[in-house]
């Protein structure tokens, strides 16, 4: 197993002649939960699918827990902010969906239809475990279209983190939810961040390591435990987007009460380091986020004596 979770290598990538990912480098540890925030248009749906493996990368490499990303994998999964449910299968039966592909044949269901049965068993009852760690145990047997906005978007988490991979992107996962469901969803990754936290202590592998883009400065502050920002403006003499930012941020127990005076400094420092074009940026001056990490440590301590 790697140190790291994910790795990015000098990654760049271009359209055409256009250069819209200008030598990104990026390396996150297993158990992290990472926002990226970034101006429309800036690439950040690019570099997901780059990781995702859909779409390579015009030059560099990226390893999930040290293997390079051929293509997609189990080891990385993604939820996209509009559902991408099957409309005709049970919550159960969709969170387990992708185990079914991944661990039967078609001709084994038929052929071997007792040790399929077993499987199958299998394969749901870990369905209702991951429903029950998103707060849905009481939905498994309800459709798509019986759920709200934010029941859908656990399901699809459930269904991205049943597959155990290395790392799971979320792009803008809750754009489309309104503001209490929003904050409900926010919850969930706190609680994610929590069972890190206590599988660390324990001296496991922390389960839940997430990559997520979202517009909202509060939201990745208030979620993340690192938050990374994309821009074009820099001012090395390049065009395409780089990493101009990537700092830790407070760490939020689900519990607490949730006040995003606490980080107005950072939110500050983030918005104009990332989305003001007038602001004098050099590349590194806000990527900082190793040199920090042992001052990190300290606080995930404290945050985890709740
Ligand atoms: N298949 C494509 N062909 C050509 N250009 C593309 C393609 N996909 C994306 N682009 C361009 O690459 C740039 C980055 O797009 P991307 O979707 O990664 O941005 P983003 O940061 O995710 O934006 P948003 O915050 O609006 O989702 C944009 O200028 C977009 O027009
Ligand atoms: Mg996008």
């Amino acid at each position: 197993m790697s140190e790291y979770a994910l790795e990015i290598r000098n990654v760049s990538h271009y359209f055409g002649d256009f250069r819209v990912l200008d030598n990104i480098n990026l390396k996150v540890l297993p158990g992290q939960i990472v926002a990226v925030v970034g101006p429309s248009g800036c690439g950040k749906s690019t570099l997901l699918k780059a990781i995702l493996g859909t779409h390579p990368p015009s030059e560099g490499e990226i390893l999930a827990d040290g293997v390079p990303v051929r293509g997609p994998t189990r080891d990385v999964g993604i939820v996209y902010q509009q559902y991408s449910l099957y409309e005709f299968l049970t919550a159960e039966k969709n969170v387990s969906f992708g185990l079914k592909l991944d661990e039967s044949a078609l001709w084994e269901r038929f052929f071997l239809f007792p040790k399929y049965s077993k499987l199958r068993r299998e394969h749901l009852r870990k369905s209702r475990e991951f429903l029950e760690r998103v707060g849905l145990e009481e939905a498994c047997g309800k459709y798509p279209g019986e759920m709200s906005g934010g029941m859908r978007q656990r399901v699809a988490v459930a269904q991205a983190f049943i597959m155990k991979p290395k790392i799971v992107l979320l792009d803008e996962p809750f754009g489309a939810l309104d503001e209490a469901m929003r904050e409900e969803l926010q919850n969930m990754l706190l609680k994610f961040y929590q069972e890190n936290l206590i599988a660390k202590r324990e001296g496991r592998r922390p389960e839940y390591t997430i990559l997520m883009v979202t517009h909202e400065l509060n939201e990745a502050i208030y979620v993340a435990d690192r938050v990374i920002g994309m821009s074009r403006f820099h001012n090395d003499g390049h065009l395409g987007a780089t990493i101009v930012y990537d700092r830790p941020c407070p760490i939020f127990h689900p519990d607490d009460e949730r006040d995003y005076g606490k980080f107005v400094t950072q939110r500050e420092e983030l918005r104009r380091a990332v989305f003001d074009e007038e602001y004098i940026k050099h590349r590194d001056k806000y990527v900082t986020f190793w040199g920090e990490l042992s001052q990190l440590a300290g606080s995930v301590a404290n945050a985890g004596t709740h």
